[in-house]
């Protein structure tokens, strides 16, 4: 499978340029662009939205599929308006899963990761610009000239999702960075660092036993959370602060300190944080929160 990262760093450049030029339309839609970027990352939903999307347009495609071979063995019947409204939604569900798939790629670290992504991305636009065409060609009663965009749009996407699925499941492609590594569980408040050692408003490393955290400290209140930035690891510890949230330094993700919930994505699952307190000059931890 390595000829696949082979066939996909000729797109180094491209893929750079894209995620520059998605970037910086993003930024010039200022907090309105923040709230879709949100939405189409799935920060919101706690979910990829690119996987939803995917998933439908990937269904309406099989449906059209399974249609036209339906009418092309037994007869066309009345199942050509059927096939209209499928080819329609799959269309549409392709288009935004682009939108989303473009908003994911922005925020992917450059070499092999975003080249494939690239080529992911690139091979299921020219998949649903076929798609799109034999829409309207069909509208236009150009029946047997859809069918055929269709299958090789099909063919395309198909391909695409392979690579899509290669992505996410050798690279961790948008998985949770936690996911395989929770943190250790304190179940009785558990040193971590000496009170002294934390000054107010400043995000500071400590460790429970093998896991790293990231610790605050403002006013009477302190907080924890792991270290390591769920959406692509990022080291929270460098982040920023603004209020009860630190800005992750990667891609800008923000997490609430309080309990690590999502504010802005690229991240989308909550960040790994435990109840945090000082007691005889130690900063202890207790958790993770489930
Ligand atoms: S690693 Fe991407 S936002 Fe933290």
């Amino acid at each position: 499978m390595e000829r696949l990262e082979g066939w996909a760093r000729p797109f180094s450049g491209l893929g750079k340029a894209i995620a520059g030029i998605t970037n910086s339309v993003y930024k010039g839609l200022g907090f309105p662009g923040r709230l879709l970027q949100d939405l189409l990352n799935g920060s919101f939903l706690g979910h990829t939205t690119h996987g939803l999307l995917t998933d439908a347009a990937v269904g309406a495609v099989t449906a059209l599929l399974a249609l036209d071979a339906w009418a092309v063995l037994f007869g066309p019947g009345d199942l050509e308006f059927a096939s209209r409204i499928v080819l329609g939604l799959a269309v549409l569900s392709a288009w935004a899963a682009i939108l989303a798939g473009l908003t994911d790629h922005k925020d992917t670290a450059s070499g092999d990761e975003r080249n494939i992504a690239t080529l992911h991305g690139l091979i299921n636009i020219v998949a649903t610009l076929f798609y799109t065409v034999a829409f309207f060609v069909r509208i236009g009663e150009g029946v047997g000239t859809a069918r055929v965009l269709s299958l090789i749009g099909f063919v395309l996407l198909a391909s695409g999702a392979f690579i899509g699925g290669h992505l996410v499941y050798k690279y961790g492609y948008m998985v949770n960075h936690n996911a395989f590594s929770r943190g250790k569980r304190a179940k009785d408040f558990t040193p971590v660092l000496a009170a002294a050692d934390l000054p107010e408003a400043t995000p500071v490393r400590a460790t429970l036993g093998t896991t790293g955290l990231v610790v605050v400290k403002r006013g009477d209140v302190v907080y924890a959370l792991k270290d390591t930035c769920s959406h692509a690891g990022g080291p929270l510890p460098d982040g920023t602060l603004k209020g009860d949230t630190i800005t992750c330094p990667w891609h800008g993700s923000v997490f609430h300190l309080v309990d690590g919930t999502v504010v802005h994505g690229p991240a989308q699952t909550r960040q790994v944080a435990y109840r945090a307190r000082i007691n005889e000059g130690q900063v202890e931890v207790q958790g993770p929160l489930p």
